[in-house]
């Protein structure tokens, strides 16, 4: 992701289209144009989404692989055709590398908690840190369990990954790595394909979590070439409540179940159970059907978009943002790395970020504050928490212009 997150070099967007596409966005937000800029949070769904998930409930839905009726059959169908879109679109060798969940934080448990048989004291997980605390406190309770050790790679203060330092950290004990795609809070997109390959050097598997990136830029996992790769529906204007977890075969066949249930199962007896195959070994319950047609919707709006075309769309709005935000006097953006997708940070001296943000909403504009689930890299930075705009497909210029406006007159109001 790292270089085509910031060319522009693809085809140009018709945003105003794409803005058509999602109802939501029609609204006016307490007497303004909305410009919803907290994508990274949660993006917006298109028509296609909705109607895909309202057509599913209207006309298929029965439970999944129990029922000779037509209905089970179909909701099946429906299930392993989303299964495929997912394999496809993330370049996965296999269907039964694509596990439902219930999004990046449950894909991430998922490991942390099935991987801790392999894992003994003096072990180490090698995290950076820029993690959001759902890549941290998995591990944390795997190094409780297990004694394990977490090693936490530096940065620097713009929010680049020091590199020499990462690979000073990856050692003998090392067991995993585990790092993010592209930062929520800053928006640094990690070299993880180069991370990937010196951890692979060492016979390291590795983690990405990927929430922030599959939505704007194409992904490979097998040209990554990593072992696990977590995302969530929602940021990808899919639903909420439904991810994936892509896990290589071989490292999903060593690992057990991480929930026992209906579904996950072969047989059943008292004395001895035997695990289904995959992925089914590891979507253990009945599964968030319509979660999952929704997604594959999701996707399938995304492709006809064209990857290449979306990440230099947004490529080229965020960097029309910076430009903007950097000529606010008193106005300090907040992670400068050189490779950056879409999230704008920032903090206004004398302004605290959740008063700027309301003052924002007042103005049709909506940002997230705070830490941004990144408590430990804020208290590196000394801050209490920033104010961040993040893009989706639908965001323009006009938004950004609006973002500003904003701004002013928050300064205006508040500023000191
Ligand atoms: N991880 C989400 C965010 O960054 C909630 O806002």
């Amino acid at each position: 992701m790292s270089e085509p997150a910031v060319t522009s070099s693809g085809p140009a967007l018709d945003v105003a289209a794409i803005r058509q596409d999602f109802p939501i966005l029609r609204q006016s937000m307490n007497g303004h144009r909305l410009a919803y800029l907290d994508n990274a949070a949660s993006t917006q769904r298109p028509s296609v989404v909705i109607d895909a998930i309202s057509t599913y409930y209207s006309r298929d839905h029965a439970n999944v692989h129990r029922g000779v009726h037509t209905l089970s059959q179909r909701a099946t169908d429906a299930q392993e055709a989303a299964r495929e879109i997912v394999r496809q679109f993330i370049g996965a060798a296999d269907r039964r590398e694509i596990i439902f969940t219930r999004g990046t934080t449950d894909s991430v448990n998922l490991v942390a908690g099935t991987l801790g048989q392999s894992i003994g004291p003096g072990d180490e997980i090698l995290i950076t840190h820029m993690e959001h605390h759902s890549n941290i406190v998995p591990w944390q309770m795997l190094c409780e369990r297990t004694g394990a050790r977490l090693v936490v790679a530096p940065i620097d203060s713009r929010g680049e990954l020091l590199m020499g330092d990462f690979l000073e950290r990856l050692g003998p004990r090392t067991r995993l790595v585990s790092i993010v795609h592209v930062s929520n809070a800053l928006g640094t997109v990690l070299p993880v394909e180069q991370l990937a390959a010196e951890a692979k050097r060492r016979g390291i598997p590795v983690l990405i979590d990927g929430a922030q990136a599959v939505a704007h830029t194409r992904i490979d996992v097998r040209a990554l070439g990593c072992d696990f790769y977590a995302f969530s529906g929602h940021k990808m204007y899919g639903p909420t409540g439904i991810g994936v977890l892509y896990g290589r075969l071989d490292r999903l066949e060593r690992l057990p179940p991480y929930q026992g249930g209906g579904e996950m199962i072969l047989s059943v007896s008292f004395e001895k159970t035997e695990w289904n195959e995959l992925p089914y070994k590891f979507e253990a319950g009945t599964p968030h059907i319509a979660g999952i047609v929704g997604l594959g919707a999701a996707i399938t709006y995304l492709e006809s978009l064209d990857m290449n075309a979306v990440a230099s769309h947004e490529s080229l709005v965020l960097d029309y943002g910076r430009r903007a935000l950097e000529a606010i006097d008193g106005l300090t953006l907040v992670g400068t790395a050189k490779h950056k997708a879409g999230v704008l940070s920032f903090v206004v001296d004398g302004i605290h970020s959740h008063d700027l943000g309301t003052v924002l909403d007042h103005q049709g504009v909506a940002v997230r504050t705070g830490h941004h689930c990144a408590m430990p890299l804020m208290s590196f930075l000394g801050l209490s928490g920033t104010a961040r705009a993040s893009l989706a497909v639908y965001n323009d210029r006009d938004d950004i212009d609006q973002l500003v406006e904003a701004i002013r007159i928050a300064i205006k109001l508040l500023g000191r």
